[in-house]
């Protein structure tokens, strides 16, 4: 059972905080004491989270592209500004690209898809961390997926990307383990979400309701994770009670890639 007090005090910085498992991690941080500084480079997504939290005094919303090294500086910049120091990094904006064969998958999709999932994680990595490092150390949590693991036809640009997000979190974890800073990397299997809805989508166009019943038959759990559920996962890793967990991949995925 988690203990509702156990990130009290602490400073979190969530990027892609305005979809399903960027905001649902953000309640979950709030509700178990952090103040949460939530980036995202949807203006009116990020309204609308600014507005279910009505006049949350533990949330700013701030809006920034983690693709683009100024807007990072300065979504970090902010941050600094509002709370003086950041305890909790969780580098999770992510996009998922087209799907098509890799034959005819257009390059500047593949682009976009790196740009956005492993440029946007480094330059995170890059800024938030001697922020970090300088307020005596935290927590970074990295959005990968299973896709980081596996290879699944039409979605080369995504596997590619989240395996480089694993390597990016050992890469980070080697150079920062001795100065406090925890990295870690979290690989949810399919949540139920937008993001699945599109992949759906673009694996079998006008069927997606039939692929995601044929998803969740492969899960050994028989069903779609919940964005809470990886907010949950999140939440532990950034947690005292994850005080040696270092450099791991983290996979939640009800099953999904056992065989
Ligand atoms: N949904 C799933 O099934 C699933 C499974 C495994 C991993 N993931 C990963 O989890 C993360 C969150 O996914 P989600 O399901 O919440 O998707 P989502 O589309 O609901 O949320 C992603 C958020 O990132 C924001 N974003 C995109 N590009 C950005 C940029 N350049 N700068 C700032 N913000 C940007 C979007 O506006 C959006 O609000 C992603 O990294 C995704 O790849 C998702």
């Amino acid at each position: 059972m988690l203990d509702s007090n156990r990130l009290d005090g602490k400073i979190a910085l969530v990027t892609g905080a305005a979809g399903a498992i960027g905001a649902a991690t953000v309640r979950l941080m709030i509700a178990h004491g952090a103040r949460v500084v939530a980036v995202d480079r949807d203006r009116e997504a990020l309204r609308r989270l600014h507005d279910a939290f009505a006049a949350e005094p533990n949330l700013s919303t701030v809006e920034g592209d983690v693709t683009d090294e100024g807007s990072v500086a300065g979504f970090v910049a902010r941050a600094r500004e509002l709370t003086g120091r950041i305890d909790i990094f969780f580098n999770n904006a992510g996009v998922e690209g087209p799907v098509r064969p890799i034959a005819e998958y257009p390059l500047e999709d593949f682009r976009r898809v790196l740009d956005v999932n492993v440029v946007g994680v480094f330059l995170g990595l890059k800024h938030v961390i001697p922020v970090m490092a300088a307020g005596g150390g935290g927590a970074v949590i990295n959005t990968s997926s299973v896709a980081g693991l596996t290879g699944t036809p039409g979605i080369c640009a995504y596997n590619a990307s989240k395996h480089a997000v694993i390597g990016l979190t050992r890469s980070a974890a080697a150079e920062w383990g001795g100065r406090g800073i925890r990295v870690n990397s979290i690989n949810p299997g399919p949540i139920a979400s937008r993001m699945m809805t599109s992949l759906e989508e673009g694996l079998s166009p006008g069927h997606a309701d039939q692929m995601r019943a044929q998803f969740s038959a492969m899960i050994p759990a028989l069903r779609y994770g919940e964005p809470e559920e990886v907010a949950a996962l999140v939440a532990f890793l950034a947690s005292e009670d994850a005080r040696y967990i270092h450099g791991a991949v983290f996979v939640l995925d009800g099953g999904f890639t056992v065989s």
